[in-house]
């Protein structure tokens, strides 16, 4: 059985001490195919690194709203030449963050359009970030129109935002929180059509049960797997063979 996590972060500090042989691990026990993503110029050029040393591994480029303080000058230009690479398969992670800053939702929305501007110049899809910013996320979305869509990834479980994600044409990506006691995530995973379905662990953060709060990595997405083969009353290895097959198509590899 092979599983496609749709969104890591080998890029972070927490992965300094033994990233190559963790690397190694996790496409040993089955998880064939990654995306290391992006969240500043710095951290999507380090993903783009080691996405080139790891024939398995693909990347994307962009600035998240938690680090809109790299907004500066060239940030944009840079995010935009890196996009161009073969290995680059989306712009993201991308969107409004107002759950940690609420005082620049303005400064937010402006460098979240900029960049799907960027998308849709090089011609890729968008990974979204969005907590506690739905409404305005989707208003964006409608008013500025991505050419290759994207995915909601560590999709909110918000039922609203999931059907106007799904009308937009976007997939959905569920992480470790639905596994998490008290989720509700019953009637969110169960909105999705299996052809708009993702699955990622979005490590070193968010592990599911029961390992919440330790160090995460992709081999978790086998327990991500498995609550949504419970929900959609599917075997383990169609999710993984369905969740495979939507990750190649929506990046295009
Ligand atoms: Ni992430």
């Amino acid at each position: 059985m092979e599983f496609f996590d749709s969104h890591s972060h080998y890029n972070d500090e927490k992965y300094d001490t033994d990233r190559n042989e963790l690397i190694k691990a996790i496409y040993n026990e089955g998880i064939t195919k990654t995306v290391c993503v992006g969240y500043n110029v710095e951290k999507s050029q380090e993903a783009l690194k080691i996405a080139k040393e790891n024939h398995f591994m693909f990347a994307t480029c962009g600035i998240s709203p938690n680090d809109i303080e790299e907004y500066v000058d060239n940030s944009l230009e840079k995010i935009e030449e890196i996009a161009k690479d073969g290995k680059i398969v989306a712009i993201g992670e991308i969107g409004l963050d107002y759950y940690w800053n609420k005082d620049n939702k303005e400064e937010q929305k402006e460098l979240f359009i900029k960049q799907i501007e960027i998308a849709n110049r090089v011609n890729k899809p968008i990974v979204i970030h969005t907590r506690d910013a739905a409404v305005d996320t989707i208003e964006i979305l409608k008013e500025h129109p991505v050419n290759k869509k994207g995915i909601f990834h560590c999709c909110p479980l918000n039922q609203e935002l999931i059907k106007e994600g799904l009308k937009l044409g976007f997939y959905i990506s569920f992480s470790g929180n639905i596994t998490f006691k008290n989720a509700k995530s019953e009637p969110c995973v169960s909105l999705v059509p299996l052809d708009k379905l993702l699955i990622e662990t979005d490590c070193p953060y968010l592990s599911p049960e029961p390992y919440r709060g330790k160090r995460n990595d992709s081999r978790n997405v086998k327990l991500v797997a498995a609550k949504v083969a419970e929900i959609k009353g599917l075997s383990l290895e169609e999710v993984a063979k369905i969740t495979y097959e939507n990750a190649n198509k929506i990046f295009e590899i």
